[in-house]
C-alpha cells in the first residue's frame, strides 16, 4: 500500500496531506490512500500549491469526475463568465459596484454544498488565490462523529425521516435578501450512509434544511434547531485558517462547512471545483 504522510488537524475533522504536488500525476495507489484518509477525516488539506485554472481542473479530475457549476446561466456573475466552466469564482471583488463572484461577503452559515440537488456533489475543492489578512476561515464539522454522539431521542426523531432542503443561489443565511431569485430544492434522508466506509452521517444543515417531511411544523422546527446546535459544536469541528496556495477537499456527504466573517475592504479570491456523484444519497437502514 502506498504510504501517504499526513497529520490530523483536529480530533475528528481534517487531515493535512504532506508531500503532494497537485500539478503532478499522482499514482492510483496513492490516490486511493488519500481517499481513505479523506473519507475518515471528511476534509484533506494540501498546502503550498501553485495552480492555474486548468491545473485545478486536472487535479480535481484525479479524484473523480469533475462536477459542473450548478447555478443557472442566467444568474452567472460577470466574473463567472470569464473562468473555466468547471470553476466557481468565489470573491468579494467588485467591478462598477457589482460583485464579480458568487457568495461575495462575510459570514456564511453551515451547509452541505448542493444538498438542494437531487444528486448532490460528492466533494468540493477550494483553492485560495488571494486571502485577507484575517478572517474568512472555513469551519468544518464531521457529521459521522456527530451522529455517533447524538442523544438517543434525537437519533430516534430523525432516523428514517426525510428532510426538505432548499437554496436560493447566493444565500449566506436563511432568508438572505441578497440572494438571487432562482431556487433549487430536493428531499433527502435525514441520515445517510457513506458508501465508502458504511458509517452513518447526519444529513441536515442550518442554511439549507427547511423542514422534516410529514411532521408538524413546530415539532420539526424544534428538532432541527437542536440538531443545528449539536452538529456545530466545537468538539466535531476544525476551523481552517487559510494560507495562499491551500487546496482543501471536503466530503459533502458527511460534513458541513461555514465561512467566518472577514474584512469587506480586503480581497478574498477562491476557485472552487466539485466532484460529481453518481447516486442520490443512500438511506440509513
Ligand atoms: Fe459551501
Amino acid at each position: 500500500m502506498a504510504k501517504v504522510e499526513y497529520r490530523k488537524l483536529s480530533q475528528h475533522t481534517g487531515a493535512e496531506i504532506l508531500g503532494i504536488d497537485l500539478n503532478q500525476q499522482i499514482p492510483q495507489e496513492t490516490i486511493r490512500e488519500i481517499w481513505r484518509i479523506f473519507v475518515d477525516h471528511t476534509v484533506v488539506l494540501f498546502r503550498g500549491q501553485t495552480l492555474e485554472q486548468p491545473d485545478l481542473v486536472r487535479a480535481t479530475s484525479q479524484f473523480g469526475e469533475c462536477g459542473e457549476y450548478d447555478r443557472p446561466a442566467a444568474f452567472h456573475t460577470s466574473g463567472q463568465k470569464k473562468v473555466l466552466p468547471q470553476i466557481m469564482l468565489i470573491t468579494n471583488i467588485r467591478e462598477n459596484g457589482e460583485p464579480i463572484g458568487s457568495l461575495p461577503d462575510g459570514e456564511m452559515w453551515f451547509h452541505h454544498d448542493t444538498i438542494h440537488r437531487k444528486v448532490p456533489h460528492k466533494a468540493t475543492l477550494l483553492y485560495s488565490v488571494e486571502i485577507p489578512s484575517w478572517g474568512g476561515n472555513t469551519a468544518f464539522s464531521n457529521l459521522m462523529a456527530a451522529w455517533d454522539a447524538l442523544p438517543a431521542d434525537l437519533k430516534k426523531a430523525i432516523e428514517g425521516r426525510q428532510v426538505y432542503n432548499a437554496f436560493n443561489y447566493g444565500s449566506t443565511k436563511k432568508g438572505d435578501p441578497n440572494a438571487v431569485a432562482a431556487r433549487s430544492h430536493a428531499v433527502h434522508p435525514a441520515v445517510r450512509v457513506c458508501p465508502d466506509n458504511g458509517r452513518k452521517a447526519i444529513y441536515i444543515d442550518r442554511l439549507m434544511s427547511q423542514n422534516i417531511v410529514d411532521m408538524p411544523e413546530a415539532e420539526s422546527e424544534a428538532i432541527l434547531s437542536r440538531i443545528y446546535d449539536f452538529i456545530e459544536r466545537d468538539e466535531f469541528c476544525y476551523d481552517h485558517v487559510w494560507k495562499k496556495g491551500d487546496v482543501l477537499m471536503w466530503d459533502n456527504r458527511t460534513s458541513i462547512h461555514a465561512r467566518r466573517d472577514f474584512p469587506a475592504d480586503q480581497v478574498r479570491l477562491m476557485w472552487r471545483t466539485t466532484l460529481a456523484d453518481t447516486v442520490a444519497p443512500y438511506w440509513a437502514a
